[in-house]
């Protein structure tokens, strides 16, 4: 057993944790002023108020006088597992070539995927897990990690049993997403529906029989996956047990994000240019707009409109999109420091975003994103901090005194 005590504030208590909030709603976030916490078997037991702690002497206990309690970050979509960086497209960018630019000369994804072809799964697994090992130490807690920069049978394989090792030795929970579809490879130029029928004929069955993915995701965007393409691979997984989860409305609004909600979409990513048209395709739905802020700030393009899109009632979640070229950050403290300071999120807002809407993007929702009792123990300790707002407000800097995943601490 394990027994917080004297918590300053015990933040994103849910008794009956809603499955996300939306709107209005995500203005609030419960909490409890000097708090304790218990925890048993890797999961919460008990919480409330200090006067009324329970009196356990065999339980392991930790004094939080002026700190705070969070449940741990859940980043719902992330590119965690792939080879190599790209900082030479990053300079090639700052001296004047876009993104775009660079990926229609043979950079960007097919660069990475390069990259990840030539490598070996005991190399990718070390590479990745160091990523891993990162972001649980900056206080994530919930992760979801894409495919995609393998674009062959064996490499895309490849990255899927990466993942799948991650999930088998560590503590924090991994959804998996087969994100195929994300670019079309130098093999199969001028022949894309060649490949999006290699995707579903020859990897979509492996990946079912070995239980490889939940998810399945593709790149809807112009020069890329056309709504056709994303509607047909969508069905395509669909068919094999996943769900879709897919990148829309990065650069240019085609009509995916109204398509996602109509093949019932778990989420839909990026969103850094929304028309009305779209935010009207999402209200009523289930579907969880998210927000990848580090994207905007470091391909310096639109932040997702988050107010317009709360202020109409939407529900966001926010999540980092670590990944080689457009993110190579998986800080989910900065992503809320970003969404407060760019996208005039308040700071219980971007909690709400970055916890249980996050849980519900990947499917987490009964698990984690809450202090709620029968939800896993995963949760952040602060350092002595005034308040929250002390937490987004001071950017760039993580404020984490320790992060505990199933009731035990996370050392590396
Ligand atoms: O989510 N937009 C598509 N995919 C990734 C980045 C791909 C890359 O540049 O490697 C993203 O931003
Ligand atoms: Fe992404």
């Amino acid at each position: 057993m394990l027994l917080i005590k004297n918590i300053m504030t015990l933040l994103q208590v849910r008794d009956d944790s809603p499955q996300y909030v939306a709107g209005p709603a995500m203005k609030t976030l419960p909490s409890i002023d000097h708090a304790f916490l218990l925890v048993d078997e890797g999961k919460i037991v008990d919480y409330g108020e200090m006067e009324n702690c329970p009196k356990i002497s065999n339980a392991e206990q930790i004094d939080a006088t002026g700190k705070i309690v969070l449940p741990s970050w859940c980043d719902s979509h992330t590119h965690i597992v792939y080879a190599g960086n790209r900082e030479g497209e990053f300079v090639d960018r700052i001296n004047g070539m876009t993104y775009q630019e660079i990926a229609e000369n043979g950079g960007g994804i097919l660069n990475s995927a390069k990259k990840l072809q030539a490598t070996s799964i005991e190399d990718l697994y070390d590479q990745s897990k160091k990523r891993l090992e990162e972001v649980i130490l900056m206080g994530t807690g919930a992760v979801e990690i894409k495919s995609g920069y393998g674009l062959t049978k064996d490499a895309e394989l490849k990255m899927l049993r990466v993942i799948k090792m991650l999930k088998e030795n560590y503590d924090i929970p991994i959804k998996a997403t087969f994100l195929g579809a994300h670019a079309i490879p130098q093999e199969f130029k001028g022949n894309k529906l060649g490949y999006l029928a290699m995707l579903i004929e020859e990897i979509l069955p492996v990946i079912a029989e070995e239980s490889l993915a939940e998810y399945i995701d593709i790149f809807c965007e112009k020069g890329y996956f056309t709504v056709e393409d994303t509607e047909l691979i969508m069905e395509a997984g669909k068919r094999f047990g996943l769900t879709p989860k897919i990148h829309v409305n990065q650069f240019t609004s085609i009509g995916g994000v109204g398509a996602g909600v109509k093949h019932s979409a778990l989420s839909v990513d990026h969103l850094e240019v929304m028309t009305d048209e779209d935010i009207s395709a999402l209200e009523g739905s289930d579907t969880m707009p998210v927000a990848l802020p580090s994207c905007s700030f470091f391909l310096s393009i639109p932040y997702t409109p988050a107010r317009k899109m709360i202020d109409r009632g939407l529900a966001l979640a926010l999540a980092t999109d670590y990944n080689p070229g457009s993110t190579p950050s998986g800080n989910m403290n900065f992503v809320v420091s970003t969404a407060c300071i760019k996208m005039k999120m308040t700071p219980e807002e971007a909690i709400n975003a970055a916890t249980i809407n996050g849980a519900y993007a990947m499917g987490l929702e009964n698990e984690v994103g809450s202090i709620t009792i029968g939800k896993r123990a995963n949760f952040i300790i602060t350092e002595k901090v005034n308040s929250l707002g002390f937490l987004p407000y001071s950017f760039g800097k993580n404020h984490i005194d320790s992060v505990y995943l199933n009731g035990k601490k996370q050392v590396f």
